[in-house]
């Protein structure tokens, strides 16, 4: 999300815990080997070293400088496209990208049309397609590429500075009424869409499907697992600390070998403020970032329950993953609280050996942590797994040098945040009383145990075969702009890095791990010296380069798509790189390729795969959110968030 940013935002660190920076582990380790001094003799060398695999000892392989043979045949079968500046979509030759359920599209047979000034009202918004997709998932009837259910968040609408555009039209929020705060209300959430492919190719949506379904801001779930029925979950309305109304700020998403769907309640802290007039924000709604007055969504305006000072409990009801069971229409919404209350972006899941499930997640905020979560129960083929993702082990992230400095790679070990078996926290009965006061304050108690401040994590993505798990760090603004100015921030920070690591002994329950940096993304336009960190890692070039990494998913053979949601001015630190865009990586080579350019003034976001891997989903969120563009239906229309449907033209797998 982007233009909310001016509100609270993921570029403040609200994090004043004394851990240790993520960008302090790395900058000691180039400074201790001399990284810039080197030039590209070392660091590219390690840079492009290869799989994490080649420096876990068993290859005699330390990375030690360009012996590593690169693979014969690249898993990139595509021609790089270059940069774009136009209000359109561009993709790579011989794909073709169709934009699909734009915001406000009807969900049920009979319902009018979408109205193009905007003007439906929180009724018929109710019925649509929601406001600014993001996380998305395909999920298949009996394993059919051609029929499914389409599942995707609508994590925001953009409001800010400059009030809400474009839900209510050009009107904007003159005059404030309640129906226009339901509107918004419902515009959030997710959709589910039973689509189907029709015998010309064309993807559309089965209007009288009992499966197609809105979960909005207001639909009745269910907090399950260790922490729910605690007094702080329980409000006026909900005395049991049980049953909340609705998700939002769905950002990114995962699901569940048992064909759920999680979605991710991200920056919750934005839509909790007072009319009192007076910041009266406790330790915890600080920590978390809950605004101190009005918030730019203006719904505690109209709903006492957003009013912290009137019901102080109810945010804690927010910032958990959610479960959803697409294919039960009437399914209640699981708030699974075992996962920890964090600022969620996305979820991805990778079985122990033995079927455990674990769960990898970044809380996306500047110099906040990257967490892992271990189920107590197995995974079951075809039987009961509703109750897994509520009894658990939740781990912190550490990041540490290792042996070798200097060389962008390290070990680390994943902090248990249990009330009994860590010390700091059984010792403080203060703040943690019990282990559901852990899992509500997650970030408190990360803080406590001494995580490893990253540099906002973004979405997480396993390899398909290895098990290595990335993660995008998306960037540091929010640091650069408490140290310099809006336009100084701090070169190495701006554009962000992917990391990776692979668990000890290839155990997803391991508590320690190897990582490396992936990719430092850079600006060799701006930047031509090589040496200069702001250009970024050498599988950065004037043809690929790009700012904050953001969407990340493995394909089934194992390309990684990288997805951005940065700067699109095209100007200074940020010139030759043009909108928001999709890249595409091949993790042995570390080659990175320009796969798609989105309109103006969007992210990209979302990707979700048929089974075939010959239809790809990705989202358009926020296209004109600063009032410069007209996509998807040109002309004077409103801009609109909308899914893309990429498909190639020979019929085959995309990115082959
Ligand atoms: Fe919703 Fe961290 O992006
Ligand atoms: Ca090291
Ligand atoms: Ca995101």
């Amino acid at each position: 999300m982007k233009n909310i940013r001016v509100l609270d935002s993921e570029d403040l660190p609200t994090n004043t815990s004394s851990n240790e920076h993520f960008q302090a582990v790395v900058e000691r380790a180039r400074s201790r080997r001399g990284f810039l001094k080197s030039g590209l003799g070392l660091s590219a060398a390690v840079f492009l070293a290869g799989p994490l695999a080649a420096c876990g000892g068993s290859s005699g392989s330390s990375g030690d400088g360009g012996s590593e043979t690169p693979p014969e045949t690249s898993l990139l079968g595509f021609k790089a496209i270059p940069v774009s500046t136009e209000d359109t979509i561009v993709v790579a030759e011989g794909y073709t990208a169709t934009p699909f359920a734009p915001w406000g599209t009807p969900l049920f047979a009979g319902d009018p049309d979408w109205k193009a000034d905007g003007s439906d009202d929180a009724a018929a918004q109710a019925r649509q397609v929601g406001d600014n997709h993001d996380g998305i998932h395909f999920f298949p009837i009996s394993g059919s590429s051609s029929e499914g259910l389409l599942v995707m968040n609508h994590e925001y609408t953009t409001a800010g500075g400059s009030g809400y555009q474009w839900l209510f039209g050009v009107d904007g929020t003159e005059p404030w009424t309640a129906d226009k705060a339901h509107k918004a209300i419902n515009a959030h959430g997710v959709s589910v869409i039973h689509i189907v492919r029709n015998g010309e190719g064309k993807w559309e949506i089965k209007l009288d499907s009992h499966y197609n379904r809105r979960i909005t801001a207001s639909t009745e779930m269910e907090l399950t697992g260790p922490a729910a029925g605690h007094d702080l979950l329980k409000t006026t309305d909900d005395p049991t600390g049980t049953k909340v109304l609705g998700t939002f700020n769905n950002c990114g998403n995962g699901w569940t070998p048992w064909n759920t769907y999680l979605t991710c309640e991200e920056n919750f802290n934005n839509y909790f403020g007072t009319t009192s007039g007076n910041d009266q924000r406790d330790e915890v709604q600080k920590r978390y970032g809950l605004s101190a007055q009005g918030t730019g969504y203006r719904w505690e305006e109209f709903v006492d329950r957003f009013d912290y000072v009137k019901e102080p409990n109810e945010a804690n009801r927010f910032g958990w993953i959610v479960e959803i069971d697409p294919f039960v229409p009437n399914s209640v919404p699981k708030k699974r609280t075992a996962l920890g209350r964090i600022k969620h972006e996305n979820a991805a899941y990778r079985l122990t050996g033995d079927n455990r499930i674990v769960v990898y997640m970044g809380d996306d905020q500047a110099g906040d942590y990257i967490y892992k979560f271990v189920s107590d129960g197995t995974f079951k083929e075809g039987g009961d797994n509703s109750a897994l993702l509520d009894s658990g082990r939740l781990y912190v992230a550490q990041f540490e040098d290792g042996a070798a400095s200097g060389d962008f790679m390290g070990t680390g070990k994943w902090v248990l945040l249990d009330k009994n078996e860590n010390a700091a926290l059984l010792a403080d009965n203060t703040n943690f009383p019990t282990q559901a006061d852990i899992l509500i304050k997650t970030r408190m108690a990360a803080d406590l145990v001494g995580a490893t401040k990253m540099d906002r994590p973004e979405w997480v993505s396993v390899h398909p075969t290895s098990g290595e798990v990335y993660v995008t760090l998306t960037n540091n603004s929010g640091r650069a702009e408490d140290e310099t100015d809006d336009a100084n921030p701090r070169a190495a920070n701006r554009y962000g890095q992917i990391i990776r690591w692979r668990e000890a002994g290839d155990d997803a329950a391991a508590t320690t791990f190897e990582w490396d940096l992936f990719v430092l993304a850079g600006n060799p336009v701006k930047y031509t010296d090589r040496a200069d960190l702001k250009s970024g890692s050498e599988n950065i070039t004037v043809d690929n380069t790009f700012n904050s990494p953001d969407g990340l998913a493995f394909d089934q053979e194992g390309r990684l798509w990288i997805q951005t949601d940065g700067n699109y001015s095209n100007e200074g630190e940020y010139e030759g790189q043009g909108n928001n865009q999709m890249l595409c990586a091949d993790p042995a080579s570390k080659e990175i390729r320009r796969f798609f350019v989105g309109p103006r003034e969007c992210e990209v976001t979302g990707i979700a795969f048929t089974p075939d891997s010959k239809t790809l989903f990705i989202n358009i969120q926020h296209p004109g959110e600063d009032g410069d563009s007209h996509w998807p239906d040109g002309g004077a229309s409103l801009p609109r968030s909308a899914t893309i449907v990429i498909t190639k033209d020979d019929g085959g797998v995309i990115g082959s």
